[in-house]
């Protein structure tokens, strides 16, 4: 199996940086998800590692290789695309045989390949079917046995679960991890479905506009964004940020121009950091504790009740403070009326603080 590791690759189309300056090193046998919005550049990265783009710069390597100047068909990857792609005149046996006839391997050698790749992907039934007789989930499996039956040393998938049904989607997200196990095929998948990076990647990299922005375990990216763009953009509801000016003294305090916010020691050391006087607080919705009346508590902030959303195991609210919108989570015996003024709490243990002018995490 092998490493895929980028060297600070760039591909543009016109004036659109797809990839900028992008370095990367993903592990042999590692499951390494690329995520971000749309048109931040995943394929992109992808297709350059297939072949079928070429950066401008940079370098890429395959195991030990530079593969800049080889063709995609020498560079012993699969790729999974996310409209499967199947041949719809060929059945399903001739569909997964189809790569490994290319590769001029034998019939005899052909055939318990491709039965093995059926048991592996429990679609030895469906070999005499034509795609149009499969349902998504099972052409879906086909595309990857595909993918598989090459032995390719790395895999390449583009949102492969994205025309599946939530309920399918959720069910093959766990085999495909399982079986990437199973396999220890270096993997690179891309999605812009958070769930689906948190839950299946080894390591999440974050992209937007075609810019790394964090490499890390799905906790780290969880529990330590780097950036506010990471900050905003993973969990659901997204983060909570406030705009504020910090203020001197004993102790140091934030001033969000709604409420004051006083840091603890450790806070006040970071936000000292900031370069530009601005910081951003943030803090999620799962953090941001509410509570109907004042009475006896300390570091309250006045908030009304906009919205609730109900959602079975918790609700959401949406508050406003002053100007700012606050979503905070809540169990779902938590009674209240739209337009009711509550109170929330920011827990200082909870609190991110970012440089408002670079977005960086302050540590
Ligand atoms: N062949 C092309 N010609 C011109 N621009 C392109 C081409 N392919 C991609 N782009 C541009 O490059 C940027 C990155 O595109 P890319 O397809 O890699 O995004 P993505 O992250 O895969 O998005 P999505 O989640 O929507 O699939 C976009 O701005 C896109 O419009
Ligand atoms: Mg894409």
């Amino acid at each position: 199996m092998a490493r895929v590791t980028l060297k600070e690759t760039t591909k543009r189309f016109g004036d659109v940086v797809a990839v900028n300056s992008l370095s990367l090193e993903v592990k042999d046998k590692e499951f390494l998800v690329l995520l971000g919005p749309s048109g931040c550049g995943k394929t992109t990265v992808l297709r350059c590692i297939a072949g079928l783009e070429t950066p401008e710069e940079g370098e890429i390597y395959i195991g030990d290789r530079l593969v800049n100047d080889l063709d995609p068909k020498d560079r012993n990857v699969a790729m999974v695309f996310q409209s499967y792609a199947l041949y719809p005149h060929m059945t399903v046996f001739s569909n997964l045989a189809f790569p490994l006839e290319n590769a001029k391997v034998s019939v005899e050698d052909i055939k318990s390949r491709v039965q093995e790749v059926a048991r592996l992907l429990k679609i030895e039934a469906l070999l005499n079917r034509k795609p149009k007789q499969l349902s998504g989930g099972q052409q879906q499996r086909v595309a990857l046995g595909r993918a598989i039956v090459r032995e390719p040393q790395v895999f390449l998938m583009d949102e492969p679960l994205s025309n599946l049904d939530a309920k399918l989607r959720i069910y093959m997200r766990a085999e495909l991890k399982k079986l990437q196990k199973e396999l220890g095929v270096t993997t690179i998948y891309v999605t812009h479905d958070q769930v689906e990076a948190m839950t299946m990647g080894d390591r999440v990299v974050i992209l937007n506009e075609g810019v790394l922005q964090q490499t890390g375990s799905p906790d780290d990216i969880y529990f330590h964004p780097s950036n506010v763009f990471v900050a905003g953009f993973i969990g659901n509801p997204p983060t909570n940020f406030f705009d504020c000016n910090l203020i001197e003294g004993v102790p140091y305090t934030l001033d969000t121009g709604e409420f004051r916010y006083p840091l603890p020691e450790d806070l006040a050391k970071a936000a000292k950091q900031c370069t530009s006087g601005v910081c951003v607080l943030g803090v999620k919705p799962q953090d941001v504790l509410v509570y109907k009346d004042a009475a006896g508590k300390k570091g309250l902030i006045k908030a009304q009740l906009e919205v609730i959303e109900p959602l079975g195991e918790k609700q959401i609210l949406d508050l406003k403070v002053g100007d700012y919108s606050v979503k905070a989570v809540v169990d779902p015996d938590f009674k209240a009326e739209m337009g009711d003024e509550l109170w929330i709490k920011i827990p200082v243990n909870k609190a991110y603080l970012f440089d408002k002018k670079t977005g960086k995490a302050l540590k």
